[in-house]
């Protein structure tokens, strides 16, 4: 494994995986990294947990730090929302999440 590289995994709509390659020395987080690999995220409020647009599933068992206010008032306001929703600007990207796997919640209306 390359240095402050780590793999996760986005599962995208169609239930397509995407193995993507993650810099940790970046400050970026899933979304945008999602966004870089040109996945279906929209990122619309730029990371501030104020349009859940990057709103994600998480299916592998990692321990994400608990979620802020914030992006529990988001959650409360997204649709589809399930116990492992997070959002994905919330997501930092660290070693901590070296093989996370994330699944794309739906948008709105679809
Ligand atoms: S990008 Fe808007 S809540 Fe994550």
């Amino acid at each position: 494994m390359q240095d402050n590289i780590i793999q996760v995994t986005v599962v995208d709509r169609e239930g397509i995986e995407h193995n993507l390659e993650a810099p940790t020395d970046m400050a970026m987080n899933m979304m945008e990294v999602c966004k870089s690999y040109e996945l279906p995220v929209e990122g619309t409020c730029g990371g501030m947990a104020l349009c859940a647009s990057c709103h994600v599933y998480v299916l592998s068992d990692h321990e994400l730090s608990e979620p802020s206010e914030d992006e529990e008032n988001m959650l409360d306001q997204a649709f589809f929302v399930k116990s492992n929703s997070r959002l994905g600007c919330q997501i930092k990207i660290t070693e901590v999440i070296d093989g996370l796997i994330v699944q794309l919640a739906p948008v709105n209306g679809e």
